[in-house]
């Protein structure tokens, strides 16, 4: 049974100029700081790691497929999945990374038990699963030829997303890729049903509201090559595909 209508809509560089990326988060044409400090978004993701896969299924699964594909990772890779949540992504990418390195993080517990569950089912040599803040990330140097990162952006302060841009350019090996996925604004009245829930309660969206982080990824020196709107029980997601 089809339960949701999706939309993808592929665009090029020019989406730099368009109005939907002028500016990292606005919410209703006021910049919007995340309102759920970090010990909040800790104790609200250990809270709901038991049901946040059913969540994930039914509005992201697209998304985050999409950047896997977009990821194109090459086996013997050395891939740093950062809030790596309840391991969906990560799963995949340890299994098309078997002979690679394959390091994820997270700060929440909760939800790197329920990713250790998951990858328990694979043999355990080739990744590491830790606990691990984006604001300092604490791998070494130019060390990753990828680094993924999906939904939690929409989570963050406009200046804790400078600090962990810092952070990923830090960590990533020059011309090494960063792939994206962040919960997005809206192009659709009913779309933005999301971001108004936000403004209603922001512990009722896990502290998410919709961002656009191409210009940002520019003005911290990324090269954005290719940026993806995809909708998902009318829940808008960005992936973003760039280089250091
Ligand atoms: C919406 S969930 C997404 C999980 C996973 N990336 C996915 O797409 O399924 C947001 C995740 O970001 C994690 N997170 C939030 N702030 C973080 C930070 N500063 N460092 C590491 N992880 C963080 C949360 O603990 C949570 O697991």
């Amino acid at each position: 049974m089809q339960i949701c209508a999706y939309m993808q809509k592929r665009e090029n560089m020019n989406f730099l100029l368009s109005k939907d990326t002028k500016d990292c988060c606005i919410t209703k044409n006021r910049k919007s700081k995340s309102m759920l400090p970090q010990d909040q978004v800790v104790k609200i993701y250990n809270r709901i790691a038991y049901f946040y896969d059913a969540w994930a299924y039914l509005t992201e699964s697209k998304a985050r497929k999409r950047a896997l594909e977009l990821a194109d990772i090459h086996n013997g890779q050395r891939v740093l999945e950062v809030a790596v949540g309840t391991g969906l992504a990560f799963y995949e990418i340890v299994k098309l990374n078997s002979e690679g390195v394959n390091v994820g993080i997270d700060i929440s517990a909760g939800m790197l038990k329920k990713a250790s569950l998951r990858l328990a089912a694979l043999s355990g040599d080739n990744f590491v699963l830790k606990h691990g803040d984006a604001l300092n990330i604490g791998e070494p140097p130019e060390s990753f030829d990828l680094l993924l990162n999906s939904y939690m952006f929409d989570l963050m302060s406009a200046e804790d997303m400078d600090r962990v841009l810092k952070q990923f350019r830090g960590v990533l090996k020059p011309g090494g890729k960063l792939v994206l996925v962040n919960m997005t604004k809206g192009r659709t009245l009913v779309s933005r049903t999301y971001d108004r829930l936000y403004r209603l309660s922001p512990r009722l969206m896990g502290g998410c509201r919709g961002v656009q982080l191409s210009s940002k990824l520019a003005a911290h020196g990324f090269r954005v090559v290719h940026r993806e709107y995809w909708q998902q029980l009318l829940f808008p997601s960005e992936v973003i595909l760039a280089y250091k």
